[in-house]
């Protein structure tokens, strides 16, 4: 007979999803090894995301998919786009430099998208929220698959251009940054989160 304590099917579901919540991190693309993503796996990431939870069902997230020569395009575009939109006083050339090396250090970069519902009967805010949400998801799957991501937003992926270029004419519409993912460089040493205590952030009204 087993001594070991008997876990209620509640308990082992949030256990479950305690870890997967606070294991989720964010690992840089410069922290990520040469090794490709599976097609299931990234199947599986891009499905999650679109399971987010959505007002009015508009499902506004885009996600524009850069692999292999893709992100060579990607790096390419980010370049020239930060050199176009930045003072030539202002350009630091430690930015521009990444902003080339990043997507080609992560096997898998997917632009996202907040796609505008025509009649604009949900509040943009929601869209912008249903398509973090959607980001959420995508980065705790690459999270339960042991995978590195990163939600990264150089302030040039809020511009006109960079919507256009990834093939969002209407203006409405928004790129919110990219997510890189890939597999982390060191698979033993998953970096540690942290997070300033509850206290100050919650408010409880009893009466
Ligand atoms: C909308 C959004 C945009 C972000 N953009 C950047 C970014 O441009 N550069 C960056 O270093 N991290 C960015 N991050 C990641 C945060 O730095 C990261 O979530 C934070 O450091 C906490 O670390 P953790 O994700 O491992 O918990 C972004 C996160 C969010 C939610």
């Amino acid at each position: 007979m087993s001594d070991s304590p008997k876990l209620d099917p509640i308990s082992l579901r949030l256990a479950a999803a305690n870890a997967l919540i606070r294991r989720r991190r964010t690992i840089k693309p410069k922290d990520m090894s040469e090794k490709t993503i599976e097609k299931e796996h990234l199947a599986a990431i891009l499905e999650n995301g679109n399971w987010a939870p959505t007002h009015g069902m508009t499902q506004p997230w885009r996600f524009f998919v850069f692999t292999e020569d893709g992100r060579q395009r990607l790096a390419d575009y980010l370049q020239s786009l930060y050199k176009k939109l930045t003072p030539e006083a202002e350009v630091q050339p430690a930015k521009f430099e990444k902003l080339g090396t990043s997507p080609l250090q992560a096997p898998v970069v997917i632009a996202v998208g907040m796609s505008r519902q025509d009649i604009e009967k949900i509040p943009e805010i929601e869209e912008i929220e249903a398509v973090a949400c959607a980001v959420q998801n995508m980065h705790l799957t690459a999270s339960a698959l042991g995978m590195a991501a990163a939600w990264l937003s150089p302030p040039i992926c809020y511009s006109d251009e960079m919507r256009t270029w990834l093939g969002m004419p209407d203006e409405r519409d928004k790129c919110l940054g990219f997510l890189y993912l890939g597999w982390p460089k060191d698979e033993t040493e998953w970096p540690e989160g942290t997070r300033d205590d509850l206290t100050d952030k919650v408010v409880w009204v009893n009466k």
